[in-house]
């Protein structure tokens, strides 16, 4: 159908001002650990000394668990059995997955109270392209840090041709701009309370990321100063990122055709021992930790992991339902976003550089999802376009009397 120019203006402004990431699906409460599948052996990506458990061991164990008086989802390292000193050590942990995997278009929140911590402790919420071999589907690092670091880092990991452009407006400290290193494009958090000790006494906060065309971003609030879209929101509720400010992330498409290196994402919840970056000793030194590494995971287990666990309030996914209002300094900058249905996201092949990105730095960590089934794409119900030029027809219908 043809729709009058001047009902797609309206249309558009109408959305502009309106909500317009409609919610897809929340992990929470009783709910939390379905659609999760448990990754089920060693942490064979990351070499740390860690045996993730499959979903019977966690729940016998305790380490993935709904905490009954807050409600809140526990994942944490075990740190009630004595290991014993031997050749090879692993101490029981968590790697979980999500069955779905979400597109260019969505938005992720997280509520955390408390991220592990401590020496030789390497959490990591993450978010993975699984259906091409890593990293030729992307991988997008929201929450991640070691041992005793205080500020949290974002990154996204790519092959070569993806970078951090030098004008990117975000608060966060860039410390590599190519996206295909080791390291991957690295921010580091600049506000407060983002990781550690600091960020579990202070009450956590909410971590966002953003996967649209025109960039990925993403977001730290510590918990006093959430925005009000945040602390209002509902499970039911849409969401407008009209008042979260300037992300502490942002990658915009002029340095990384976003479309062509990240393909749908899975999200990922794990903490690992040691392991190539935690571990590495003049790391593991360098990050306010003291003797070898592995001399944690050796012994009772406690108190040493005691801080070693996630408390999560909810993940919340959403799809944006029309052309979204990005984090820009200026109000006047429209930008396109392409999932509405599903039909219209782009889907060129990835680069065809051969690097392979394994192992060749610190943290070029997370590799394949291994245990996991196939994912399921996820999509808004897509009605909402449909709503909003309604909307905007009425409107127009109203104006032009
Ligand atoms: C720790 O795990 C790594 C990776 O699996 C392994 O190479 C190393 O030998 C382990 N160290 C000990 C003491 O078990
Ligand atoms: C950043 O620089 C690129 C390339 O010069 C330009 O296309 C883009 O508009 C600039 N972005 C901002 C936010 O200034
Ligand atoms: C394990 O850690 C939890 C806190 O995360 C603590 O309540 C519990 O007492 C610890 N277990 C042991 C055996 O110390
Ligand atoms: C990966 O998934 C996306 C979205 O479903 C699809 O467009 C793309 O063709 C897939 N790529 C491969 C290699 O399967
Ligand atoms: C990790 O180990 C599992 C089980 O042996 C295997 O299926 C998976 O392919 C391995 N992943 C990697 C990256 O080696």
């Amino acid at each position: 159908m043809t729709i009058p120019s001047r009902w797609v203006y309206i249309a558009l402004l109408i959305q502009l001002s309106a909500a317009i990431y409609a919610p897809v699906r929340e992990y929470s409460g009783p709910n939390f650990f379905s659609g999760w599948d448990y990754y089920g052996f060693v942490d064979n990506t990351t070499w740390g000394n860690v045996t993730y458990v499959d979903q019977n061991t966690g729940s016998s164990q305790k380490l993935t668990y709904v905490d009954p008086s807050s409600g809140h989802a526990i994942i944490r390292v075990d740190n009630t059995t004595n290991i014993p000193s031997a050749p090879l050590v692993n101490r029981n942990s968590v790697k979980i997955t999500t069955q779905d995997a979400y597109p260019i278009g969505s938005l992720i929140t997280i509520d955390v109270s408390h991220i592990p911590y401590g020496c030789s402790v390497w959490p990591s919420f993450w978010m993975l392209g699984t259906n091409l071999t890593w990293p030729f589907a992307g991988e997008i690092d929201i929450i991640e840090g070691i041992n005793s670091l205080s500020q949290n880092q974002m990154a996204l990991h790519t092959t070569p041709g993806c970078n951090l452009v030098a004008n990117s407006t975000q608060t966060g400290h860039t410390v590599e701009t190519d996206c295909s290193t080791g390291q991957g494009c690295l921010v580091q958090e600049t506000k407060p309370n983002s990781f550690g000790v600091a960020f579990a006494q202070n009450g956590g906060g909410v971590f966002a990321a953003q996967l649209d065309v025109s960039g990925i971003y993403m977001w730290f609030w510590p918990r006093s100063s959430l925005p009000q879209s945040i602390s209002h929101a509902t499970s039911q509720s849409t969401m407008d990122l009209s008042d979260w400010g300037t992300p502490t992330a942002a990658y915009p498409s002029t340095g990384c055709n976003i479309a062509q290196y990240f393909q749908p994402q899975q999200l990922v919840l794990d903490i690992t021992l040691c392991g190539v970056w935690a571990g590495v000793p003049s790391i593991y030194s360098s990050t306010g930790c003291s003797g070898q590494c592995i001399n944690n995971v050796i012994g009772s287990g406690n108190p040493v992991y005691n801080e070693a666990y996630w408390d999560i309030s909810y993940i919340r996914t959403y799809i944006a339902t029309a052309d979204a209002n990005t984090p820009s300094p200026s109000a006047a900058v429209v930008y396109t976003t392409t999932t509405v249905d599903g039909a219209s996201s782009t889907s060129d092949s990835p680069s065809s550089s051969t690097t392979t990105g394994s192992g060749n730095g610190n943290n070029a960590e997370h590799a394949t999802n291994g245990g996991a089934s196939a994912p399921r794409v996820t999509f808004g119900s897509g009605i909402s376009i449909t709503r909003a030029l309604l909307i905007g027809a009425s409107v127009a219908a109203l104006w032009m009397l």
